[in-house]
C-alpha cells in the first residue's frame, strides 16, 4: 500500500490520547497466559498483526484463545497440555513471537517448525539456537540452523548458566522460558540490561525470578498460575507522537497510560537531554508495570552523543530519534547501536536512506549514524522497506515537509499501531 501525506501551510499538533497496547507485554501475556495453569485475562492488547500471529502460533498448538478486540481470554495447558502442530507456524514479521516460541517449545517433547516473512528469514536465530542446544533441545534450520525456516524437538532440558553476548530480552526471555522447563537452575548474563517484561510478568503469574544486576536466574519445573493482565500503552508508539508534538511548531499533546518500564525509558532520558518540553505523571504503580501521562510541547531541541548503556533501552526508538536530530541544533551520534542491523530491516540503512530522501543530513557509521541538525525536510516518494517504525518515521517527517510526502509499503505500520493515522489525522489542525 502506498499513501500519500499532504502538509498545506502551518500545522500543528494537539490533543489528548492513548497509544495501543505494548507490542512486548501483549507477546508475553499470550505466551505465559497460554503456559499457565487456569484462565488468564488480557485487557489492552495490541491488536497489531505481530501479537495476531502470536494468537495464531498458540491457537496451532492447541491452546483455547478467545479475542475480541483488545480483551483476551486464554484458557492456559500448563507447559504440559501444549500439543504437537500439524501446520507450520507463521510468525509473519515477528522476532519476538519466533524467539520466545522457541524458548517455551525447547521443553515440549514433539516437533515444530516455525517460518516467517522475508525480515524475519534473514534475522539471526543462532542467538537463541545455541544455548537452547546447550540446554538439550533440537534445533534445525537454514544454514546450519542459524535461520529460519526453523525446526525444534524439545524436551529433557537441563539448567545452564550463560553469558550472553548481546544485550537481547528475546535472548534472554527464550533461555529463561526454557529454565522453567529444565532439570536445576538457569542464569543469564547480560552484557547490558535488556527490557525486563518477562521476568516481571513471571513474578505476576507466580513464579520466582531472581535478579542481582546484569544477571537473571531461574529454578526450573515452577508452574504458572493463569492471572489477569493489563497491558500498558507503548512507549515505543508513543516515541512517534512525543517526537512530533517536540518537531512540529506550536504542538501540545497529551498521552495517557504510556508504560515507563525504567528499562524502556532512554527516549525519554534523550528527550530530556535534547532539551525537549515534557511532563511525565505516574498514574499506576501498583500494577507491575509503572505507566504515566506524558505531556509534550514543541520545543527547540540540542544535538547529542548517545551510546552504552542506554542503548537496549531505547533500540527501538532510533529511527524517531534520528528524526529529531534532523531538527536539533547541532550534531547528534548515534553509536554502540549495531544491533540496528538485525532489526525488522538493516535500520542504519533504511534511516540513513529514507531521510537523505528527504534532504537530511545523515551518515551512517559502523555502529550508529551521525546527524547534522537544522536541516530543512522536503516531501519525497519514500518506502517503509516493511518496517513498521520505519514507516511511522517517514510519516512524522512528512508533518514537518511542506507539500506531498509518498510513503511506500505504508501496510506495515499495522505491525505495532494500527491506527496510527487515524490518530495522526485527528491530531493535525
Ligand atoms: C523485544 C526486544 C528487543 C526489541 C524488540 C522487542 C522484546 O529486541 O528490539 O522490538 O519484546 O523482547 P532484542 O531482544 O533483539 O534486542
Amino acid at each position: 500500500m502506498t499513501i500519500s501525506l499532504k502538509t498545506e501551510g502551518d500545522i500543528q499538533l494537539s490533543g489528548t490520547f492513548r497509544v495501543p497496547g505494548d507490542k512486548s507485554i501483549s507477546h508475553r501475556a499470550v505466551m505465559l497466559g497460554a503456559i499457565a495453569d487456569g484462565k488468564t485475562k488480557v485487557h489492552g492488547l495490541l491488536t497489531g498483526d505481530d501479537c495476531l500471529n502470536t494468537i495464531d502460533c498458540f491457537r496451532k498448538l492447541g491452546v483455547q484463545i478467545s479475542q475480541e478486540g483488545e480483551y483476551v481470554e486464554i484458557d492456559g495447558t500448563g507447559f504440559d497440555g501444549l500439543k504437537e502442530p500439524h501446520e507450520i507456524l507463521d510468525v509473519g514479521n515477528s522476532g519476538t513471537t519466533i524467539r520466545l516460541m522457541l524458548g517455551i517449545l525447547a521443553g515440549a517433547p514433539f516437533h515444530t517448525c516455525l517460518i516467517g516473512d522475508d525480515s524475519i528469514t534473514n534475522r539471526p536465530m543462532d542467538r537463541v539456537a545455541r544455548p537452547l542446544r546447550q540446554m538439550g533441545a533440537k534445533i534445525d534450520g537454514r544454514e546450519n540452523g542459524s535461520f529460519a525456516p526453523i525446526s525444534i524437538r524439545g524436551g529433557g532440558l537441563e539448567g545452564i548458566d550463560y553469558a550472553s553476548p548481546v544485550a537481547s530480552a528475546q535472548v534472554k526471555s527464550a533461555i529463561l522460558l526454557a529454565g522453567l522447563q529444565a532439570e536445576g537452575t538457569t542464569t543469564v548474563i547480560e552484557p547490558q540490561t535488556s527490557r525486563d517484561h518477562t521476568e516481571r510478568m513471571l513474578t505476576a503469574f507466580g513464579c520466582q525470578v531472581e535478579v542481582d544486576g546484569l544477571k537473571t536466574t531461574i529454578k526450573g519445573k515452577q508452574d504458572l498460575k493463569g492471572t489477569t493482565i493489563q497491558v500498558p500503552g507503548d512507549i515505543s508508539s508513543a516515541a512517534f507522537f512525543l517526537i512530533a508534538g517536540a518537531i512540529v511548531p506550536n504542538s501540545e499533546l497529551k498521552i495517557k497510560n504510556v508504560g515507563i518500564n525504567p528499562t524502556r525509558t532512554g527516549i525519554l532520558e534523550v528527550l530530556e537531554e535534547m532539551g525537549a518540553d515534557i511532563l511525565i505523571e505516574e498514574t499506576d504503580s501498583n500494577n507491575f508495570e509503572p505507566v504515566a501521562d506524558i505531556t509534550i510541547k514543541t520545543s527547540v531541541l540540542k544535538g547529542i552523543e548517545i551510546g552504552g548503556d542506554i542503548i537496549p533501552r531505547l533500540i527501538d526508538e532510533i529511527p524517531i530519534i534520528a528524526l529529531a536530530a534532523t531538527q536539533a541544533k547541532g550534531r547528534t551520534v548515534i553509536k554502540d547501536a549495531a544491533e540496528l542491523k538485525v532489526k525488522e530491516t538493516n535500520r542504519i540503512d533504511t534511516v540513513v536512506d529514507e531521510l537523505s530522501k528527504m534532504g537530511a543530513k545523515i551518515e551512517a557509521t559502523e555502529d550508529g549514524m551521525i546527524i547534522h541538525g537544522g536541516t530543512e525536510l522536503l516531501p519525497a516518494v519514500v518506502n517503509s522497506h516493511g518496517d513498521h517504525r520505519i514507516g511511522m518515521m517517514l510519516a512524522i517527517a512528512s508533518c514537518i515537509a511542506k507539500g506531498e510526502t509518498v510513503i511506500e509499503n505504508s501496510e506495515a505500520i499495522s505491525i505495532s499501531y494500527p491506527n496510527f493515522f487515524q490518530h495522526l489525522k485527528e491530531l493535525k489542525s
